[in-house]
């Protein structure tokens, strides 16, 4: 398929022309194309160019021009030099008509698979056994989750592994508690998702209760030494409480399956071996007693190396030892040449230092590369740490529930007309799109502020304005009888909101690809929300079915096409959108 994108097509045209203008030493230059308030697009690059060859901007901008009008090619109709030596360029309605057309008769709307495929793992929601799921892990799950739809709608393979805490100390009192409480008492309340209550109650009687401290630490060795009734007491713990993740997910929306678990008690039977391996080669030296690894370039504020413990004094493992051995197996053994960790920023450093080691012990083959997807912390409106008057984590699950409850409400309100039972599917595609919109549509690395007034709003950038905007163009299609799938009458283009709704809706590609990059699925919403507002003006402008033959038939095509890249990127941050609300 040719290029659809004008964005990209006149990138790869100014290119040509530069290099036919200024020789092919500026083969590399980045057109740095951009929407245009004046024209359609315009290319910026002439400022940069001024540097580089010593010369005035206006007047680069001048030849580049010249020699864009003297080329034969059908994509430019006009260009102008604007300001300090912007190119403004008006695209011909024929191209821009014809890319349209492609990209409504093609499934995923024009958006080619990536040209160099991946194996990418995404490590992502890894919430913990016997604790409350909280919005920290809700914003990895509905980060990572997004990365792993979008990244497979590219062509990548994707395999998710949920690194979920099921393994460590903790699991001592957690397990004597259990027997405390019997089976029944304790399934009862893990599966009600009361977790957090769960786990406190163990640590209180930890804290508190010297005998019951006596039996969770032998408790942990005999877990450690592989005995058969504690691995059992374990067992039970660890599906209790994944079975309350999957009831999460489920309500969610995600698309995690109990085969993407992979917790850290996977990793257990590598971490001797491993220690001792990394003991034998030298990589890792005794520090006070600890087997550790220094890796390069970190030091504490005194300008010591950081260690990164392998083996404590006490012959135990922690976190750090794990993520090595994770590390390693994603590497070798699922042969990623893409990692993905999707966690909190706080654990930048934690995450740097394996990255790092791992590089150093030659373990990411050349071409294989691990990032940390950091992501900030979820504030309330107080913007404080997000909790409940008492002090406690907020449970994900009530806030789902809320969203929804909420939601539905709106929908009541607004649909008033609507069957009961498909108001409250609209409630529950608005309400848990609206958490999801309101995270993916912020920028991921910052604080973001949990509002929940504001996200099940329909009125500006929310999930429910986005829901709406898709069910408007489903809505011409009804009213005017016409089969939404059988559409296929050639888009022309002429209006000016028509232009420009054609030109926002060809970027998709571009966004798409940019997210891929950056892993920041906030330029995907942005861009959504930038074809519904364009949509919205076209939609006021241009009348659809009062208008007649082949312009009506023309804007019911582009409302298709609206629709379609709605549904799919709305799809690709996991977001469903209602045949009307
Ligand atoms: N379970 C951890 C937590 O709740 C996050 C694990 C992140 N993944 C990893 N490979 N370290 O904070």
């Amino acid at each position: 398929m040719p290029e659809l994108d004008p964005g990209l097509a006149l990138s790869m045209l100014v290119r040509r022309i530069v290099v036919q203008v200024l020789g092919s030493e500026y083969a590399d230059v980045d057109p740095q194309v951009r929407l245009s308030d004046r024209a359609d697009l315009q290319a910026d690059l002439a400022l940069g160019l001024a540097k580089r060859t010593k010369r005035k901007p206006r007047e680069i901008a001048d030849d580049l021009a010249k020699a864009l009008a003297a080329d034969a090619n059908d994509l430019v109709e006009k260009v102008e030099v604007a300001g300090p030596g912007f190119l403004n360029v008006t695209l011909r309605a024929t191209w821009l008509a014809r890319a349209a057309n492609s990209a409504v008769a093609d499934a995923r709307v024009g958006v080619p698979e990536a040209g160099k495929k991946d194996r990418v793992v995404i490590d992502y929601s890894h919430p913990n056994v016997a604790k409350e799921m909280h919005v920290g892990h809700l914003r990895s799950t509905v980060i990572g989750d997004s990365l792993a739809r979008l990244l497979s709608f590219r062509g990548h393979t994707v395999l998710r592994q949920n690194h979920i805490g099921d393994w460590g100390t903790p699991f001592g009192m957690l397990i004597e508690h259990l027997n405390d409480l019997g089976d029944a008492a304790a399934e009862r309340d893990l599966a009600l998702g009361e977790l957090a209550a769960f786990y406190k109650a163990a640590r209180a009687k930890f804290d508190s209760d010297a005998t019951f401290a006596d039996r969770a630490r032998s408790r942990v060795v005999l877990l450690q030494s592989g005995d058969g009734d504690t691995l059992a007491r374990w067992r039970t713990l660890v599906a209790l409480s994944t079975r309350y993740f999957e009831t999460v997910y489920a309500k969610l929306d995600v698309t995690l399956r109990h085969d993407d678990i992979k917790g850290e008690s996977f990793y257990n039977p590598m971490l001797q071996p491993l220690a001792d391996e990394l003991e034998k080669s030298g990589a890792a030296k005794i520090s006070d007693g600890a087997l550790c690894l220094f890796p390069k370039g970190f030091s504490n504020k005194e300008g010591d190396p950081l260690p990164l413990i392998v083996q404590k004094t006490d012959k135990g493992f922690g976190y750090a030892t794990t993520d090595l051995a994770a590390i390693r197996h994603r590497a070798k053994d699922l042969r990623a040449t893409r990692i993905l960790y999707v966690v909190g920023a706080p654990q930048t450093q934690h995450l740097a230092m394996i990255f790092e080691a791992a590089k150093e012990l030659s373990w990411l083959p050349e071409g294989t590369h691990a990032e940390h997807v950091a992501f900030g912390s979820v504030l309330g409106t107080d913007k404080r740490m997000f909790k409940t008057r008492s002090g406690d984590t907020v449970r994900l699950v009530d806030l789902i529930d809320e969203a929804i409850d909420r939601a539905t409400e709106v929908v009541k309100e607004k649909a008033p007309d609507l069957p009961e039972d498909e108001q409250r599917l609209v409630g529950q595609m608005v309400g848990v799109g609206s958490i999801k919109y309101a995270d993916l549509s912020s920028d991921r690395v910052k604080d973001y502020v949990f509002d929940i007034d504001r996200m099940v709003s329909f009125v500006g950038n929310t999930a429910g304005y986005m829901q709406y905007a898709y069910a408007r163009t489903r809505n011409i299609f009804r009213k005017g009888e016409v089969s939404f799938d059988h559409q296929s009458a050639p888009i022309v283009v002429e209006a000016k909101a028509e232009r420009s709704l054609v030109i926002a809706l060809l970027g998709f590609g571009r966004a798409v690809a940019a997210v891929e990059e950056t892993l920041e699925p906030h330029k995907l919403a942005g861009y959504l929300y930038g074809v519904a507002t364009a949509y919205s003006t076209f939609y006021d402008e241009c009348p659809v079915l009062k208008s007649e033959g082949a312009v009506q038939a023309s804007r019911l095509s582009l409302a298709k096409l609206t629709a379609k890249t709605l549904a799919i990127g709305l799809s690709l941050l996991g977001i469903s959108v209602p045949e009307r609300m």
